[in-house]
């Protein structure tokens, strides 16, 4: 027996939701590992959204999709996560966000919690009931901390009625190791008035 690493858990949560010919976000696409793999999980009759505000993590999901010949199952778009119903209005089976900063990349550049949060808002009224909403959240970069506390802050206060709330951590490990927090929607949220 052995206990699923985070990324591997991710990972297990993303494929219990979503099946051939669903719509599915990354909204975090870095170097495209996630696109990649939601990308398999839509097969050809669904379609993934990947969002990076660089063109550098644009440029590398690209190539990685074009790398597999998967390019025609996602569109990657040069925009915040925030604005993803700009984009998706087909209601949505699963979403991942990989928070903070591209490896090897700018360090400067990472995710912030008003527009982290801005997209959860956006995506659980696109989910699907039955739908997930994945986030890794990486916290030992400088303002890591606060924007945990902010989506932790965030995510305690949803309704249970609508959203169930997971955190899945090892808490005995060093160095400030990520964590996952899975919203799975229940229950269609009441538009407000
Ligand atoms: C930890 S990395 C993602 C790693 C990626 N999932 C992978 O497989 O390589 C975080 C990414 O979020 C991006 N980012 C920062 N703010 C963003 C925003 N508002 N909307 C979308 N992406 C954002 C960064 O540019 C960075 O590439």
């Amino acid at each position: 027996m052995k206990l699923e690493r985070v990324i591997q858990y991710a990972q297990t949560l993303l494929k219990m939701s979503i099946t051939e010919g669903d719509i599915a976000v990354d909204a975090t696409a870095g170097n495209g590992h996630d696109t990649l793999f939601l990308a398999n999980l839509v097969g050809d009759e669904g379609y993934v959204y990947a969002f990076d505000v660089q063109k550098e993590a644009v440029d590398a999901t690209l190539h990685r999709l074009l790398d597999n010949a998967l390019e025609h199952r996602a569109i990657v778009l040069k925009d915040g996560h925030e604005n993803v119903a700009k984009y998706v209005t087909k209601p949505v089976a699963g979403a991942i966000f990989n928070l903070g900063y591209l490896p090897g990349s700018n360090h400067d550049l990472v995710t912030k919690p008003n527009t982290t949060i801005q997209a959860i808002e956006s995506l659980l009224k696109l989910l699907k009931v039955g739908g997930i909403i994945v986030l890794v959240v990486y916290h030992g970069h400088e303002g890591g901390k606060e924007e945990r506390d902010a989506i932790i802050h965030f995510v305690s206060e949803l309704p249970q009625k609508y959203v169930h709330v997971l955190r899945y951590e090892f808490i005995n490990q060093k160095n400030e190791p990520p964590f996952i927090i899975a919203l799975e929607k229940v229950k269609n949220i009441p538009l407000e008035s």
